[in-house]
């Protein structure tokens, strides 16, 4: 990402934020200014050069191959769920102002979703021409707690929110779920090492320039989701608790997410030569810094000052 880009980035989101005294000076974005920043923010997927890329790819070995389809296959699925999983958050709306900002965000999944399927055609030749074949195909490499995460927490999260829009209980559920978990422990952190891979390797410009929008698209849907739980969760014991045992919950299943094939998720592990640890610490630190944000610490832990 471009410093400019990092820089609103950690204006946005306290946990892309480099320290927790920046994080804890940051005042969080209404979903007005966050509907405005993103229509200063647009970006065509379609305009992006693999050229380079397609290069890059056909220099890899056969196991760099698999290591890096394997990665970027959860991240391909997870913007085709959180794109259709989206829609009872849209009808949850409580103003104009987070209607608006809403809508943003489910365009925004689905174009990240076509930017990850052009890469897929175009640079890694999974180029069956029916979009539900390709995403069957992609399918085959995830693994256990993808399907746990994606295929029923989310799912039911939403189901729950379609079922009565009006029910505050489910949407701090599908939030924490979505906004906290998905997005903001799990999509942002595997983007932070996927992007430092090619980066150090000098490798996917075109991949690394697409994947730097996502990313900041992220930052401010992770923002939206860390303003409104400090402004419901915030104040609220019972919503608070609710929150607290989703992150319970599901931060376990999140780890799971991104044990590479044939790795003991119990032992240390790596991803594209980075650590288990240093993939969770990354994780850890940001959510943390989010959820000071809100004002809800995680189970067991103290209050935050
Ligand atoms: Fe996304
Ligand atoms: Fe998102």
């Amino acid at each position: 990402m471009a410093t400019l880009d990092a820089l609103v980035a950690e204006q946005v989101d306290p946990g892309a934020a480099t320290s927790d005294a920046q994080a804890s000076k940051l005042t969080l974005q209404t979903p007005q200014q966050l509907y405005e920043l993103w229509e200063r923010q647009h970006w065509l997927s379609q305009d992006i050069d693999f050229t380079q890329d397609k290069r890059d790819f056909a220099n890899l070995t056969d196991e760099q191959k698999d290591n890096l389809i394997w990665v970027l296959s959860t991240f391909f699925i997870g913007e085709e769920r959180v794109t259709t999983q989206f829609s009872g958050l849209v009808m949850a709306y409580e103003d104009e102002h987070e209607e608006s900002f809403l809508t943003t965000q489910q365009v925004d999944e689905a174009r990240h979703m076509q930017f990850f399927d052009r890469f897929y055609r175009e640079v890694i030749g999974i180029d069956n021409p029916d979009f539900d074949a390709r995403l069957d195909r992609v399918r085959e490499e995830l693994n256990e707690a993808f399907g746990k995460l994606f295929d029923e927490a989310l799912v039911e999260a939403g189901q729950r929110l379609i079922a009565d829009p009006s029910d505050r209980e489910a949407k701090v559920e599908f939030i924490t779920t979505y906004h906290m978990v998905i997005e903001g422990a799990l999509a942002l952190t595997g983007q932070n090492f996927v992007t430092r891979y090619m980066e150090e390797n000098d490798i996917f410009p075109g991949f690394v320039e697409g994947f730097g929008n996502v990313a900041r698209d992220e930052h401010r849907h992770v923002a939206y989701g860390t303003w409104w739980l400090q402004q419901n969760a915030g104040s609220d014991d019972a919503l608070a608790e609710r929150m607290q045992a989703r992150l319970q919950e599901l931060i376990p299943v999140a780890a799971g997410v991104l044990v590479p094939p044939g790795a003991d998720p119990t032992e240390e592990w790596q991803i594209l030569g980075y650590s288990s640890n240093e993939v969770n610490e990354f994780a850890f630190k940001s959510l943390s810094r989010r959820l000071k944000a809100i004002g809800v610490p995680l189970q067991g832990a103290p209050t935050p000052a």
